[in-house]
């Protein structure tokens, strides 16, 4: 695992490297990020949480409020995420000191009153909308919560009206920026999607001719990037909003799909991918097919592994139900965890990849420099 903690040169300007106290990990630390799926912390649970590189305690009080906290516990340091939740508070299973959702000390079992009142743990702002829990981990106070009822209805469709209103989160295991940049990369799409678009194509087999590539047009706003098809008749639509913020609208088979989509920094060789997923279907949700049972599979990032490695092939995964996935996964984790941009040939269709680090560059000069962040949404 790499994890860079001090500034050198290059780093000033690299989005990649997230740890504590580098530039980009303190801009990124600068806004709201989703940091678990509502769904997968249980009231009165607890467990651990990594995001950029640092340790934090995700819990659940028995009155469903989430609450993320240090790591450790005041005392004598150790893992508060293996205590145990009583009411809206976390005892340390080590000797028993409770702590409250600000991070206060609520009781100290044997210690005096006065130590009570003293002892505390950090806690972060905390918030829940769309299914995810999204932490604030930078200092003073976090900014306006990202809108994107607004933000939809303004470019998107309106998830008040949409169909059907889901979460989804997979591990790829290389940086968050290599995704984030996959976001606004169209030129991969009819290559590194050719099976799923067209699970005929194993048969067939691949012509890079028959592929009709559609040109792009980028748009950039002060604080956002959108490509979209030119011409105008496709609805895609990808939007980077700053700084590891994606919307997406694709054509789907019964209708239109609405993403918002977060890169999360787990450390600089892995990232957790959340999203909000929107479907607007004229004609209702389709009746369930015959179910696909995702867990009579391996997991989208372990298939990726053994393809990257010339275990398996794509096509044995052919009908996995996350095969989407798997293409990307092998796509950019093929580039290596840690890419090596320094030797890439960027070219005509990379254009909104290069405006995207073009922006990127530009924030962090301007909040090295002092500047706010400036919410996209
Ligand atoms: S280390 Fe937590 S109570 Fe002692
Ligand atoms: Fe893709």
């Amino acid at each position: 695992m790499t994890v860079v903690t001090e500034e050198t040169d290059d780093q000033v300007r690299d989005p990649v490297f997230t740890g504590p106290g580098t530039p980009a990990g303190r801009l990124m630390r600068s806004y709201w990020q989703p940091v678990l799926q509502s769904r997968d912390l249980a009231a009165g649970t607890a467990q651990p949480l990594t995001v950029m590189s640092e340790q934090y305690t995700l819990y659940r009080g028995e009155d469903g409020v989430a609450v993320v906290m240090a790591p450790r516990c005041a005392h004598r340091l150790t893992v508060l995420s293996v205590g145990t939740v009583e009411g809206d508070s976390l005892r340390c299973m080590f000797h028993g000191w409770k702590f409250g959702p600000d991070g206060r000390c609520v009781e100290a079992p044997g210690e005096s009153e006065r130590l009570v009142s003293r002892a505390s743990v950090k806690v972060y702002p905390t918030r829940e909308a769309y299914g995810l829990i999204f932490a604030y981990l930078g200092d003073g106070e976090p900014p306006k919560f990202p809108g994107l009822d607004g933000f939809s209805r303004t470019y998107g469709h309106d998830l008040g009206k949409a169909t059907t209103l889901d979460t989804e989160t997979y591990v790829r295991r290389c940086n968050f920026f290599t995704n984030v940049e996959n976001g606004l990369d169209h030129a991969h799409v009819p290559f590194t999607h050719r099976l799923s678009s067209d699970p005929s194509k194993t048969k067939t087999g691949f012509s890079p001719d028959a592929v009709h590539q559609e040109p792009i047009e980028v748009e950039r706003g002060e604080n956002i990037i959108r490509v979209r098809e030119r011409g105008g008749k496709s609805p895609y639509q990808a939007t980077f909003l700053m700084p590891n913020g994606l919307h997406l609208i694709v054509g789907i088979r019964d209708g239109i799909m609405e993403q918002f989509a977060w890169r999360v920094p787990i450390d600089d060789e892995q990232h957790r991918s959340f999203a909000i997923v929107a479907r607007y279907l004229p004609d209702g949700p389709a009746p369930r097919a015959a179910a696909v049972d995702v867990a009579d599979w391996p997991p989208a990032d372990e298939c990726a592994e053994l393809i990257i490695r010339g275990e398996k092939r794509l096509v044995d995964f052919v009908d996995h139900p996350a095969l989407v996935n798997i293409e990307d996964h092998v796509a950019q984790v093929g580039m290596g965890r840690l890419a090596d941009r320094t030797h890439e040939y960027l070219a005509e269709s990379d254009k909104g990849v290069v405006q995207l680090r073009r922006m990127w560059r530009r924030e962090l000069d301007a909040f090295a420099d002092g500047a706010p962040v400036r919410q996209t949404w």
